[in-house]
């Protein structure tokens, strides 16, 4: 038996069922999506990273779920589940195969009928991703559940690493989004507690300034990708630049912590961009190739190069699984860069639209 096989079998409790009296009730909990600096592309077995990767865990952009349920006389999983009071089936299919796949891990699942109740803060079309911040949320109602009725997970940390764990297997960066500031998730050299199979919060181990960044999301383009991240995954596989790709990830985390640690903000932007540039070089060298970036995209990167050799101040970007940019700096600029996404920017985002977010401090209970 392989160590990852061990691990799950470990997570597997066989005695979280309701021997008697099955309860109704509800649990709500909001959770933060997040953005990575080092980023994960590319998975092996069931959601485990190929390399580590390390994200800001984000402030307004969030996802509030209030998890209803009441007994279940089906003897299978049951759920309906709402997006802005509106049922979604297309989700609903998704968190059915996901709640089906972790019956061993919570056995009790089989014995409630769920009605989930899910709202983003941010908008539909704002083009950012809700899998972190959703399967976040989802994934701490249920050990929120496992914690009232089973007098287990009593242990904050406990209860926190196993939320991360099953955010994982929903949606594999949502791991990260359990806790505030900057978490890493997968095996980091010398990082004690990270891990391949939950998110760790690394706080300690950098300078406070970076638990105060900004990120101001530039909208360019709302529409929904066309190519998943499932698939992107999927496609690092074949990539001839992968396993090269997989060592750089190592070398950039490792020089990125020792950054943040010691405050070099010069290193800092140039391995979060490298990453991002890295990461999109990626999707252009997968076979069949796609291209999230659009031209937009180009002219901004462009303008923020520009900005920061006439200014000086310290703005980088980085960029997700998409065409939108993340603007990162340090909160002390932020009038200044302000005026200059106004001035300068906003011509080329979608509707002018950009949102303001900011380093946050995690998860919370509604
Ligand atoms: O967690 P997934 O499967 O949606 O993949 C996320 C991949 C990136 O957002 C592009 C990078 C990352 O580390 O978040």
């Amino acid at each position: 038996m392989n160590t990852l096989e061990k691990k799950t079998l470990v997570m597997e409790n066989p005695s979280l069922v309701f021997k008697s009296d099955i309860p109704s009730g509800s649990v709500a909990w909001q959770s933060p999506s997040n953005i990575a600096l080092v980023k994960y592309w590319g998975k092996k077995d069931i959601q485990i990273p190929c390399n580590p990767s390390v994200s800001f865990t984000l402030s307004t952009s969030t996802t509030e779920t209030r998890l209803e349920f009441e007994p279940n006389t089906e003897g299978r999983v049951s759920i309906e589940f709402y997006l802005d009071k509106v049922r979604n089936e297309k989700f609903e299919t998704k968190i059915v195969s996901f709640l089906d796949s972790i019956v061993p891990i919570f056995p009790f699942l089989n014995q409630l009928k769920f009605k989930a109740y899910s709202s983003n803060t941010f908008p539909h079309s704002a083009g950012i991703a809700s899998s972190a911040s959703g399967m976040s949320a989802l994934a701490l109602c249920l050990c929120a559940i496992e914690k009232q009725y089973f007098n287990t997970l009593a242990i904050e940390n406990e209860f926190y690493q196993k939320a991360s764990y099953i955010a994982r297997l929903g949606s594999g960066s949502a791991c990260r989004s359990l806790y505030g500031g900057i978490v890493s998730w997968g095996e980091i050299a010398g990082v004690t507690n990270t891990s391949n199979e939950y998110g760790t919060c690394l706080n300690d181990v950098v300078h406070p300034d970076f638990l105060n960044f900004k990120d101001s999301i530039l909208i360019v383009d709302a529409a929904q990708k066309k190519v998943s991240s499932r698939v992107g995954h999927g496609l690092m596989n074949t990539n001839p630049f992968s396993m090269e790709r997989f060592k750089q990830a190592n070398t950039n985390i490792a020089a990125l912590l020792k950054a943040m640690k010691e405050n070099d903000m010069e290193t800092f932007m140039s391995i979060t961009e490298s990453e991002a540039l890295t990461l999109h070089a990626m999707m252009m060298t997968s076979m069949p190739y796609f291209l999230l970036m659009k031209p937009n995209t180009i002219t901004l990167i462009e303008k923020i190069w520009d900005y920061r050799q006439q200014t000086g101040n310290p703005v980088c970007f980085t960029l997700d699984a998409g065409p939108n940019i993340h603007l990162l700096y340090p909160q002390r600029i932020e009038n200044e860069v302000s005026k200059f996404i106004k001035a300068d920017l906003t011509n080329f985002l979608h509707d002018s639209c950009w949102l303001e977010d900011c380093v946050g401090n995690g998860p919370k209970i509604v």
